[in-house]
């Protein structure tokens, strides 16, 4: 893991390999941030002509922009060898600082560049402890890679399997203040938990069957003092969950249901969060083709960002019950497969027709839900990669947020924005429920194919109680990122959807949800 450490020094002070500046756009050029003094330390290096050294090699300052150059050797100047110019864009107005997201691209993009170095200093211009966190967890959520799986050889690595930038130094000469170490803190095990869900969704189906995703809930809860409880294929059977088993039937990895709670003394409140494990979606007998398949590992993105917050809210001790249940299931084909056509008897008691064995998320979620509410949480939150609809709706970045209490929704979706998530509010309109009638079943799986995104919400509250404080992610699209790395986004894995649960849980901890 990365490590980042807070330092008031100047950029003379300290050794590193490398220490990044921000510039902004000015007119058609680049133009350094004001108000950062190891920045103008590293200008005065240049002679006060870094910024005419940028526009020569071509920079801009436009956001994302990477340009490295190396630092001219003075008395007494800059100890690194190399600057690491990112772009910010347009400069604030005057008295405004920049906008926190702004700060945390740039910070991961700067990161990102250095990957294979091994210390860094960023001279990023942080006017207060919510810039500062935005450029902590930037720069620590760029400096990511997955390679558990490379081979041993360094030959047989990609270009680009660098190892990530290994050692950060935040330079702010407030920080030492109150408030900025914690901000820190907080930041480092924002990442590190972001970077949990990324690997599990990284991880390859043939290595993470439900059984070892349980296995992994239960070494992380032993380390951080969590309680976790597994549900075998035997219990789910004696329990009645019909969805979750309904789904894993046909796959030789049986299902598991895996409660994981942090509970604290001072705790309030209790948020109950469910997340969709299916660790391989092949569709089942309604088999996805080829072209929709390729990816469908990552359709545990919903599980992994949950068990990630539960581990998160444990490790910064909040005073808030968190509950996580992770329904896991391989959707697989085979002779043991649940057909289109099967009923299902759900753990609530409600008959499912299942008409598209494609649509299983809601199926084990729904299992879950009614789980979940057995306990009575004061708010409950699912989060699902559920519908090729919503990618269509809203793209690949951002997420759907529905639900039937509109003022959690939208607390919700605040709490995203908050937290520098991309998401944005769906409706549920009643008449979509009308697809889903079935003339054997209590509801089919499936209804018409318009909507697909809010049917899907439409029927995960036929499994939620009236009056339940619920909101229901569709993370779709941003949950796994096939385009080219941006920001501190990279290839793969995003961990959509932690942030926004952490922050969740923190606002639940502190009074918010009530
Ligand atoms: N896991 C998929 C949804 C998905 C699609 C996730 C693309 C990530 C990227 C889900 O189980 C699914 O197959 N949904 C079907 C539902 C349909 C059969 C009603 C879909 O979206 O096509
Ligand atoms: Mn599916
Ligand atoms: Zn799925």
């Amino acid at each position: 893991m990365t490590s980042l450490t807070l330092s008031t020094s100047t950029a003379a002070q300290v050794d590193a390999d490398a220490v990044v500046v921000g510039v902004v756009k000015d007119g058609s050029g680049p133009a350094l941030a004001s108000g950062v003094p190891a920045a103008t330390e590293v200008d005065a290096a240049f002679g006060g002509r870094l910024a005419a050294a940028l526009a020569t090699v071509g920079a801009k300052g436009g956001e994302d922009e990477i340009t490295k150059l190396p630092v001219p050797e003075v008395p007494d100047g800059p100890r690194a060898p190399l600057v690491v110019a990112v772009g910010l864009g347009a400069a604030p107005e005057a008295g405004d600082g920049f906008d926190p997201e702004t700060l945390r691209r740039a910070a991961g993009a700067a990161a990102r560049a250095l990957s294979g170095t091994e210390h860094a200093v960023f001279a990023l211009p942080v006017d207060d402890e919510g810039g500062l966190a935005a450029v902590a967890e930037g720069a620590l959520l760029g400096a990511y890679a997955f390679t558990a799986f490379r081979g041993a050889r360094e030959a047989d690595a990609a270009p680009d399997s660098g190892a990530p930038l290994a050692r950060i130094t935040l330079l702010d000469a407030a920080a030492e203040e109150g408030g900025r170490q914690a901000a820190a803190r907080r930041a480092g095990v924002l990442a590190d938990e972001v970077a949990r869900a990324r690997d599990l969704v990284n991880t390859p189906p043939n290595s993470l069957a439900p059984a070892d995703f349980a296995a992994a809930v239960q070494t992380a809860a032993e380390e951080h003092g969590l309680k976790a409880e597994v549900l075998d294929e035997q219990a789910l059977a004696d329990g009645g969950y019909g969805g979750i088993l309904g789904v894993g039937r046909g796959s030789a990895t049986p299902p598991r249901l895996v409660r994981v709670s942090h509970t604290h003394e001072a705790a309030t409140a209790t948020l109950a969060l469910v997340g969709k494990g299916i660790t391989y979606d092949s569709g089942g007998i309604s088999l996805k083709p080829v072209g929709a398949n390729e990816t469908m590992k990552c359709d545990m993105s919903g599980a992994a960002a949950v068990f990630a917050t539960v581990v998160a809210a444990a490790r910064l001790d909040l005073p808030v019950n968190v509950t996580g249940w992770l329904a896991l299931a391989e959707n697989m084909p085979s002779g043991s497969a649940t057909r289109p056509g099967d009923v299902l008897r759900m753990y609530s008691g409600k008959t499912v027709e299942v008409r598209n064995t494609d649509a299983e998320g809601r199926l084990v979620l729904a299992d879950a839900l009614t789980r979940a509410m057995e306990e009575s949480p004061d708010a409950l939150v699912d989060v699902a990669t559920l519908t090729g609809a919503m990618t269509i709706a809203l793209g690949d970045r951002t997420f759907g947020v529905l639900g039937d209490d509109e003022d959690f929704r939208d607390l919700v979706h605040e709490t995203a924005r908050r937290a520098g998530e991309q998401s944005w509010p769906m409706p549920m309109p009643r008449e979509l429920l009308e697809g889903m009638k079935s003339p054997v079943a209590d509801i089919a799986n499936v209804g018409g194919r318009r909507g697909g995104g809010l049917t899907a919400a439409l029927f995960l509250k036929e499994f939620v109680p009236a009056g339940t404080r619920w909101a229901h992610l569709d993370i779709a699209g941003p949950a796994f990122h096939e385009g080219s790395p941006y920001g501190y986004t990279p290839k793969g894995g995003t961990g959509s959807a932690v942030r926004t649960l952490l922050l969740l849980a923190e606002r639940a901890a502190a009074g918010e949800l009530a």
